[in-house]
């Protein structure tokens, strides 16, 4: 037991926008732990490219953005949390201008000065509030550098959660979150943290599948923590992929920004052709899901590896201003833009499903909350219109601070906590089942859980899941715990998790695309898929 073992407060898992900003939120009155199982930085917040979406432009409106958002969605979006979140768009951009994020201007012709607004697939209007084209290193270095100087929040860099602690678990009725056991990944040992409140800020599952633009953080820890304390989750099938991610041999799937499509940017078939006309009357801004299988099509029907994404055209100064970081990444491989198409492919990108929230971005575990990538809040339904994710993640952080600080006065403290038993088990003799099994779940969920599916490719999915999990659970029950491992032990859940939601869905809706039910059929499931733990 650890009966004189530190309270935290409120324990945060995870240092992106979400969890940054939450904790900056809450620190004025609270103290606030944030956890991050790499350095602070490192998430997919740091590779944000095309910017936040905001309603700042005259002739945009907030029904307008909302009317958007829907649409991408499928029908499946909850319009109040549409509501609540593009309500905030200003107020957030202000919030973020006030912690020194340097977003993009323009001057207009009477002198005046004015954010700059880019455009992306299923926006109306010009809202995309940007910094170039690297937004989120601009949030995630400003919002850290506060962090940082903040006398009432600890950042604790090389702490990988295993487990959440719940009352349940311990043999009560009660289902509170307790708090956590977490891997120092430098000390080599495993903490036992106690938290009156526990909020999971860890990002999304992208790492599930073999390509993706996610960095390697996002593997769906969030998730399966939530699951295995007893929380519903829910929409796991929709998967976002986005469309254009570098094709190189040696660009670990490299995002090209939507905004590049947004500035005029053209898809291209080898031999210079245009294609997307074809495929939806919106082109090239299309909603993604439409974008993404319209090249997984192409690329199938002519097999060829990769199609291209042109915006020479557009002249080398527009270019380098509005994306030099893009630019400058190609060229190191070889390509430049300014002159020559981009060769690009899919890859997963964004999960819309995740943690159910409410509005308050409260999970099912009284105590447990699930803010950014990894919740589910109903914004985005069948589908994420780009640039609502960022936005997300600030507004329910504000969402879940307000509820925090309601609460945290009357909250109960948590009591001793076991200690973690490392008293049965050993260091790993065999590593390489960990790597081959990370590349297999990897290698079959892109295989048959992909762009396109069929019951079939589930049902071969599933077999392979449910084969990996008795190993995995083998091999968790005798070694002492890394990082791949607890990575891949959380990976194989959000795979199950992802394919059993997609066997639910008899239809094609969204993100979800499966052969064998190629209409979107409301009399079917018009509703979410939640899975109850
Ligand atoms: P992240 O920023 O991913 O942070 C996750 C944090 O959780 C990390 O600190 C990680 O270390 C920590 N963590 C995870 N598991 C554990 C664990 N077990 N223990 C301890 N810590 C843990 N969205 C937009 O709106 N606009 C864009 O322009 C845009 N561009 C994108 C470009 C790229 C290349 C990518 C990958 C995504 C983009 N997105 C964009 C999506 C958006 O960036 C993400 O959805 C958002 O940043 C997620 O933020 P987050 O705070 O939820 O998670
Ligand atoms: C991009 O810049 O294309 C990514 C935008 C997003 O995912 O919202």
């Amino acid at each position: 037991m650890t009966p004189l073992s530190k309270i935290h407060d409120v324990l945060v898992i995870g240092s992106g926008a979400a969890g940054l900003s939450l904790a900056l939120r809450l620190a004025d009155q609270t103290r606030v732990t944030v956890l991050s199982k790499v350095s602070i930085n490192e998430g997919s917040t740091l590779y944000a490219q095309g910017g936040i979406s905001a309603v700042l432009d005259e002739q945009d409106s907030i029904e307008s953005h909302i009317q958007d958002t829907l649409v991408a969605g499928a029908g499946l979006c909850d319009p109040e949390a549409v509501r609540l979140v593009v309500s905030q768009g200003k107020d957030c951009i202000n919030w973020l201008q006030e912690h020194g994020v340097p977003f993009t201007e323009e001057t207009w012709e009477d002198g005046s000065s004015h954010l700059h607004l880019t455009r992306e697939g299923g926006h109306s209007h010009r809202r995309v509030v940007h910094a170039a084209d690297a937004t989120g290193m601009a949030i995630e270095t400003s919002l850290e550098s506060h962090a940082r100087r903040h006398p009432n929040i600890e950042l604790l860099e090389s702490h990988n959660v295993v487990d959440l602690i719940t009352a349940r678990k311990l043999g009560n009725k009660e289902q509170r979150v307790l708090g956590a056991y977490v891997l120092d990944t430098r000390a080599h040992q495993v903490k036992t943290m106690r938290a009156s409140i526990v909020v999971l800020a860890t990002g999304g599952a992208s790492k599930a599948y073999l390509y993706t633009s996610n960095p390697d953080v996002s593997t769906g820890d969030g998730m399966a923590l939530a699951w295995r304390a007893g929380a519903r989750v829910a929409n796991m099938e929709f998967i976002q992929f986005h469309p254009t991610c570098l094709y190189h041999p040696h660009a670990r799937s490299y995002l090209i920004s939507e905004a590049l499509r947004g500035e005029g940017g053209k898809l291209l078939l080898p031999d210079g052709s245009a294609f997307m006309g074809k495929f939806d009357p919106r082109g090239e801004l299309a909603p993604r899901d439409i974008v993404a299988r319209a090249i997984d099509h192409e690329i199938k029907r002519l097999g060829i590896d990769c199609v291209y994404l042109d915006i020479s055209h557009k002249g080398a100064e527009f270019i380098t201003s509005h994306f030099p970081t893009i630019h400058a990444r190609c060229l190191e491989f070889g390509i430049d833009m300014t002159r020559e198409p981009i060769p690009v492919v899919p890859a997963a990108h964004y999960t819309c499903g995740g943690v159910l929230t409410d509005s308050s971005a409260r999970t099912d575990v009284p105590g447990l909350y699930a803010v950014g990538e990894v919740a589910c809040t109903g914004l985005h339904g069948a589908n994420r219109m780009a640039s609502n994710s960022l936005l997300e993640c600030l507004v329910y952080a504000r969402q879940a601070a307000l509820d925090i600080r309601r609460i945290l006065p009357d909250t109960p403290l948590p009591p001793a906590l076991p200690e973690w038993d490392e008293s049965k088990v050993n260091d790993s003799d065999e590593e390489v089942v960990v790597a081959h099994n990370w590349d297999e779940i990897r290698r079959f969920m892109w295989d048959y859980v992909g762009i396109v599916r069929t019951n079939k490719r589930l049902e071969r999915a599933m077999r392979r899941v449910e084969l990996l999990k008795q190993e995995i659970a083998d091999y968790y029950g005798h070694f002492r715990v890394t990082s791949d491992l607890l990575e891949l032990r959380n990976l194989v859940t959000v795979a199950e998790l992802i394919i059993r939601s997609a066997q639910q869905r008899k239809e094609s809706r969204g993100l979800h695309f499966t052969l064998d039910y190629p209409d979107t059929d409301d009399s079917q499931t018009p509703q979410n898929t939640i899975l109850e733990p």
